[in-house]
This record gives C-alpha cells, structure tokens and sequence, in this order.
C-alpha cells in the first residue's frame, strides 16, 4: 500500500498553459481533497462516496481550459506515469498517457504484455511485476484481461494503481468521464434517467450502475438474455437505494432517457488478452440498436447520446450528424480526468 509520506511535496500552484494561476481550491477543501485522494488507488466506482465523484469533477473543471488550450504545465514535473496494459487500448492508454504528459510528467510502459517476461514463457507473476514497475514511476495505470488483476497489483505496488479495465470487472475512470461529460452536456446528474443498452456483463455498464447510487438517478437496462447483468450486482445496487428496472426493446423506452448509454452487443471477449475478430461477424438486433431515426421519432430533443467506443453497429454512424450525440466530447473529457485522476493520486491539488 501507498505511503502519503514524502507525497505532499508535490502540492504545487500549477498555472495554465496561459500563464494564470488554474482556478485553487481553498485551503480547507484542498486538505479534504488530499485526505481523500493522495496515494490512493482508483479500482472501483463501488466504494466511491459522492464527495469522492464531485473532488474529481472539480479538478476535472480545473484542468478543462489546459486541456482545451492543447498546451502542457509543471504540475506533476518529475513524475513518470507507468501504463501496463495487458490487453488492446486505444483511449483508455493514450488519455492518461497524454494527460501524464499535459501535466508536465513523463511516460514509460507496455501496451503488449507479449513483448514483457508477463507474457512469454515466464508468466511473471502480478506480484513479481508490481515489485518491478513500483521502483520505474510513480503511479500505474493498468489493464488485464483478469477481473480483479489491478486490485492484485495494488496489493503488491508502493505507488497508485489506475484500473484501465480489468476483463468483465470495472472501468471506473471510463464512467467518471462519462459522468463528468453528462454533469458538462445537461448540468448535473441527479434527476436524471440513465438508458443503458448493450451487454451488461461489460465492465463500464458495471462502474456505471455503482456509480448510479450516489446520484439521485433511475436506470434502466436493455440487454439480450444471455448477457444480464449478474443478479449481484442488481441486488447490491438496489440495496444502496438505485431505481433499476429492465426493458426488452430500446424503443421501449427511449422515450424516458435523458442520456442514453450504449455499448455493444456484438463485441470482444473481455477475458481474453487479445481476441481477433473471425471472418465473420454478427449483426445487432434492432432491439439494441441506436439510430438517427429512432432518436428522431421518439426521443426527447434534449436526450444525449454516450458511448465509450469503439463501436459496432449497435450505433448507427448516422447518429453522429445529430445534436444528440456526445460521444465526441465524452473522448475528450477522457483526457481531462485522466489529468484530475493522475493529479489527485499524485498529491498534486490545485
Ligand atoms: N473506451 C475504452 O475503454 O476504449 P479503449 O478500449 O480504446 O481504451
């Protein structure tokens, strides 16, 4: 586990690509915000209070302008961000890479685990691993195709996990950008009614639904019968008070959706370090399905439309000419809380 000693030195007043001081917490929240985040690991949405989802989308505020000028500052200056990623990224990787980077940090890793002792005849253990990159950088961002192989890494590192994803599991920096894009694109997120359409055994459906029960938010799922969510999980989501409900069709219901959250249905084998796609490939059902028409006939004008890529056919490319898509400034948001996540983990609060 990680030690805040020596830590604290790193809190520093950055300022913008433009020379001005980024917006400061005062002093009584930035302590809070310390206490809170400073050497902390980022596994799981489950354990994460309402306080925990609102630190970071505040830093997130404060980072938007560096993000947005496509400049870099000082803040994390000496630091090395360390990406270990065990199984294919494109997002998840490059945003916190780049984010390591605007923040003025540095960047080493391995997107191939094949190409690591992890991944050839030695099998190297997590542990024996962890003991390795701890002493490269100072915080790790890491995905695998195990369920639960960050949390095994953060048993083992000195320095902060990141969960990029761990197989059928979570991907909870994943649902705080999505969250944070909702709180930008409709100004907050209670009251809202989430629709979230595609296999539910997914890990961002997962981090979404925990994620739900510190907002006063309802969900409703739409997912094919063999990919329901674990009853677990319905059951520990409806016991910390979330309104959850199921639909066949998401016609059904998108008439209800103030955000509508699709993911696919035809997709990848979440537990497998690689899985190349066959000769052939299957269609979506309309049922699971997301079109420029649909959204045109019976959703409400200010619904928005989220989805974390890459996509299948469950959403249509027609949909991205209309007003309700987002998907675009979701990818962005990636990067700016991948900056408030690396600076709160590192100690360094503006
Ligand atoms: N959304 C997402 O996790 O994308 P990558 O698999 O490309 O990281």
């Amino acid at each position: 586990m990680y030690s805040l000693a020596g830590r604290r030195r790193n809190m520093t007043n950055a300022t913008s690509a433009s020379g001005q001081p980024i917006a400061q917490w005062n002093d009584y929240d930035r302590e809070r915000v310390m206490r809170e985040f400073a050497g902390r690991d980022i596994l799981s949405l489950e354990d994460f209070s309402r306080a925990d989802f609102e630190s970071v989308f505040e830093a997130g505020d404060r980072f938007d302008p560096v993000a947005k000028s496509r400049r870099s500052i000082d803040l994390l200056a000496g630091q090395i961000l360390v990406s270990a990623f065990f199984q294919a990224s494109t997002r998840t990787r490059l945003a916190h890479e780049s984010a390591m980077l605007r923040l003025g940090g540095q960047v080493t890793g391995f997107a191939d685990a094949k190409m690591t002792r992890a991944g050839d005849f030695y099998q190297e253990s997590l542990k024996d691993t962890a003991h390795m990159l701890e002493y490269y950088g100072d915080v790790i961002v890491m995905r695998h195709p195990q369920i639960g192989a960050p949390h095994e890494m953060a048993r083992w590192a000195s320095i902060p996990v990141i969960n990029g994803g761990d197989g059928w599991g979570e991907h909870p920096t994943q649902v705080l950008t999505d969250l944070f894009t909702v709180r930008k694109e409709l100004g907050k997120v209670d009251g809202l009614t989430f629709v979230a359409v595609g296999d539910w055994r997914m890990r961002t459906m997962h981090s979404l639904a925990y994620a739900l029960t510190q907002f006063d938010a309802d969900l409703i799922y739409v997912c094919p019968s063999d990919e329901e969510p674990d009853e677990g999980l319905i059951k520990s989501v409806r016991g910390r008070g979330l309104q959850i409900r199921r639909a066949e069709h998401v016609a059904e219901v998108v008439n209800e959706a103030d955000v509508i959250f699709i993911e696919p249905v035809v997709q990848a084998d979440y537990g497998k370090g690689r899985d190349e796609r066959g000769d052939s490939v299957a269609t979506t059902d309309s049922r699971y399905q997301v079109t420029a028409e649909l959204l045109a006939t019976k959703a409400k004008r200010s619904a928005i439309v989220l989805h974390s890529l890459p996509r299948m056919d469950e959403l249509s490319t027609n949909v991205d000419d209309t007003h309700y898509a987002r998907y675009w400034q979701e990818a962005y948001n990636g990067l700016v809380i991948r900056m408030a996540l690396l600076a709160l983990v590192l100690g360094a609060t503006p």
